[in-house]
């Protein structure tokens, strides 16, 4: 995309020359500029599943990435640049960026305090999300040892990690305003990016491999980021931070249990969950069938295609779908795996699935039960408003909005209630499968998707559908779903690693991704 080079650059003389010609040349603000000399010096032991391995590391913290902060505490990074690894020196100048999104809940991360309120630890590249229930869990389930966290091996691979902060839908003023509503969360990790791409010169890492990652709220942000490069509906809110003026696409997205397509969540989790009972009950199974009905309107209108010449994807043959190239081979890798007692003893708790000749058969029905409904209806946009989504899409005076027609409808009781433009526009910059609808972006080349089997926060569908627009548009696109993986499951973080050494044909260090 054509963009203009900022005008106004303060650089003192002695800055030009310190910088060399690269940076004056014009990318780099002054206030955006990277404090390439500003570091501390830590060190931190990785587990790899080849040992561990002892890292130092240069620490940036707490840097503002744009030059006009709302508030600086969430639009501030921290840079971790590996620079030897068990003693030895590596350079890590034009390594792939780690750029690892800890968003949760659509909630705002305080880079000074860390997501969540929580202090990282000192030179920490940033806490990641972990599963749940019961905290991190790295590998398969039944695992009994674990690998560090993808950042932290990212580092020992010798890849740059950053980790912005940005704000979210519970950024409230002293005023009573609320000033992280969507679309800031995105606004500020694109701002973030260009940060990092109008200081390539200068800050360690290549901008051309930049590969987001993030988990659920942050998973989809990652496949936002990945889907909407220098898209122009976002300029004008990218101008009044005085975010760099440069690309924000990005090489990559690494999204894990993305919970993206939000405008369609309701009508795909009622397609998956519809008659399955929650802890309280069936939902009202007219409402849940009108949101199915809508549902397979929606799954026409994207026109996708299966894979292997499956034909298009429809509401009446997703089940299958998911079952041949998702369910069935996960639950195959993950029963293959076990010893022949484990297996034995799994099967006998799990008597709805068949094992013959090493694989599995299962209706799609007795999975969906074994994983149970968690959520009620309507399952994003409800009608108290309660669900991070509403709560995400209120603005400055109004904490949460309705975002669905639907929901609108039926809490209003005008049942040709519309929700407005500006609205309309806010929920299609939070969605990655707008984007990719539109071609009027940069999309990322390559896609690592997951999400675990027993994730019940969003229908199945919702990943899978955006692996096969990815697929359809031609883009490269590794996806997998773990068995029996809870939300935001990952239980193969050096499988990630590996990946981003094979797209960028960085080298990485030895012995972390090998897999
Ligand atoms: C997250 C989980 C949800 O169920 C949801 O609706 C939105 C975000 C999360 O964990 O980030």
């Amino acid at each position: 995309m054509n963009k203009t080079l900022p005008k106004a650059i303060s650089l003192t003389l002695i800055a030009v020359c310190s910088l060399g010609w690269e940076a004056a040349r014009g990318q780099v603000h002054g206030p955006l500029l990277f404090p390439k000399d500003d570091y501390t010096v830590e060190t931190m032991r990785v587990r790899t599943s080849a040992g561990e391995r002892d890292v130092t590391y240069h620490s940036y913290m707490h840097i503002p990435y744009v030059a006009n902060p709302v508030d600086k505490d969430y639009q501030s990074l921290n840079v971790s640049v590996p620079i030897q690894v068990d003693g030895v020196t590596i350079d890590a100048t034009k390594a792939p960026v780690l750029f690892n999104i800890t968003v949760g809940g659509y909630m705002s991360v305080n880079n000074a305090t860390g997501p969540m309120g929580a202090p990282p630890p000192p030179g920490a590249a940033g806490p990641g999300r972990s599963e749940e229930p019961g905290g991190p869990r790295t590998l398969r389930p039944g695992g009994n040892s674990s690998v560090s966290s993808k950042q932290d091996l990212a580092l020992a691979a010798g890849y740059v990690v950053v980790t912005p902060g940005a704000r979210g839908r519970d950024n409230l003023a002293n005023d009573g305003t609320y000033y992280g509503k969507a679309p800031a969360a995105i606004v500020d990790l694109k701002a973030a990016v260009r940060y990092i791409r109008s200081n390539d010169s200068v800050m360690p890492g290549n901008a051309n491999w930049i590969v987001s990652t993030g988990c659920s709220a942050g998973g989809a942000l990652s496949a936002l980021l990945g889907a909407s490069g220098n898209s122009p509906l976002y300029d004008e809110y990218l101008e009044e931070i005085g975010a760099a003026d440069v690309d924000d696409h990005i090489f990559a997205s690494a999204c894990f249990s993305p919970i993206t397509d939000l405008e369609h969540s309701d009508m795909s989790y009622e397609w998956m969950y519809g008659t399955t009972p929650t802890r309280s009950g069936v939902v009202d199974q007219e409402l849940s069938r009108q949101l199915r009905q809508s549902y397979g309107e929606y799954q026409e209108s994207l026109g996708l295609e299966g894979k292997n010449g499956f034909g298009p994807l429809t509401a009446d043959n997703y089940d299958e779908y998911l079952l041949l190239y998702y369910l069935i081979p996960s639950a195959n890798e993950y029963l293959n795996d076990l010893t022949d007692e484990e297996r034995k003893e799994y099967l006998a708790t799990n008597r709805w699935i068949t094992w013959s000749g090493n694989s599995a058969t299962f209706a799609f029905g007795d999975y969906v039960a074994h994983v149970g409904r968690m959520k009620s209806l309507p399952a994003f946009d409800d009608f108290d408003m309660r669900q991070p989504e509403p709560i995400l899409f209120g603005n400055r005076t109004t904490d949460a909005r309705h975002f669905t027609n639907f929901s609108l409808r039926q809490a209003s009781g005008n049942p040709n209630a519309e929700i407005d433009d500006e609205l309309r526009t806010a929920v299609n910059m939070m969605n990655a499968m707008y984007f990719l609808g539109q071609n009027d972006s940069d999309v990322a080349g390559y896609w690592w998707l997951r999400n675990g089997t027993r994730d019940n926060h969003n229908s199945q569908t919702v990943m899978v559908n955006l692996a096969t627009t990815l697929e359809n548009r031609n883009k490269e696109v590794n996806a997998w779903v773990f068995w029996d993986g809870g939300h935001c499951a990952d239980y193969d973080p050096e499988g990630l690693i590996a990946w981003i050494g094979n797209i960028t044909g960085f080298p990485r260090q030895p012995n972390v991704g090998n897999n």
